[in-house]
């Protein structure tokens, strides 16, 4: 497990499993109400909690947010609303209704596309993305302040990658998704005739350190052009 302080009071707890060659990334942004996107599976959960406690009290956490339902983005949810009295899960409206509120042991903040949580310093815009990256409750979070977008699984490497980069990191996507598409992880990211409007959307304005307006339309050629027999909605 390492910690590391990627902006001004925003932290990457990332744990690499080398059996499946693959880093799991949880982010702590510490404010006045701290929100945590992304908890990891229930099994990295004394994990996380341990890295979490080297910036701040873990009990302390206010937010807990999340893309979509999936084991490695809230697995251990319950985990966290049993330790930090005050925690409240935010995800999509729909995420809250078909899954959390039942799911939890507390019901979750829905959130509407566009919504705004503000935690202090920080200003979270939620974004709805129904099956980007997948699942229809999808949503990631755009940070106004710093400009910085919270994206989940857009973007997925494989391997122990930095917790910073300058360089192209959509050749790595790119294998990534061809990589999969072999395994029994195929199908990953569905390519429907909203993509192209929502990775738009995404890539303005500025987020990902100012960069998202020239990589995501890279991503979402790298997801239109393999020709995965993926296309939902047509
Ligand atoms: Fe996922």
């Amino acid at each position: 497990m390492s910690v590391t302080e990627i902006a001004a009071d925003c932290y990457r707890i990332s744990t690499y499993i080398p059996e499946i060659d693959l880093q799991f990334n949880q982010f702590l942004i510490k404010d006045e109400e701290p929100l945590l996107f992304h908890t990891g599976m229930r099994v990295l959960f004394p994990t996380v909690r341990e890295a979490v406690a080297t910036i701040m009290d873990p009990s302390e956490i206010r937010w807990i947010s999340f893309s979509h339902f999936e084991a490695d983005e809230c697995g251990s949810l319950n985990e966290w609303l049993q330790i930090a009295p005050a925690a409240q899960a935010a995800c999509s409206t729909v995420g809250a209704l078909v899954s959390i509120n039942d799911f939890a042991l507390r019901p979750a903040k829905g959130m509407n596309d566009g919504e705004v949580l503000n935690t202090g310093q920080h200003r979270f815009r939620f974004v709805q993305t129904p099956h980007v990256p997948h699942c229809w409750e999808a949503g990631l979070l755009f940070e106004e302040t710093k400009g910085t977008l919270l994206c989940s699984d857009l973007f997925h490497q494989n391997g122990e990658v930095k917790p910073l980069t300058e360089q192209d990191v959509i050749d790595r996507a790119r294998k990534t998704l061809i990589d999969y598409q072999a395994g029994p992880f195929a199908n990953y990211m569905p390519y429907t005739k909203h993509t192209d409007g929502i990775m738009q959307g995404l890539a303005s304005p500025r987020s990902i350190r100012g960069r998202s307006h020239q990589c995501t339309p890279q991503l979402t050629s790298a997801m239109a052009q393999e020709d995965w027999d993926l296309k939902l909605c047509e």
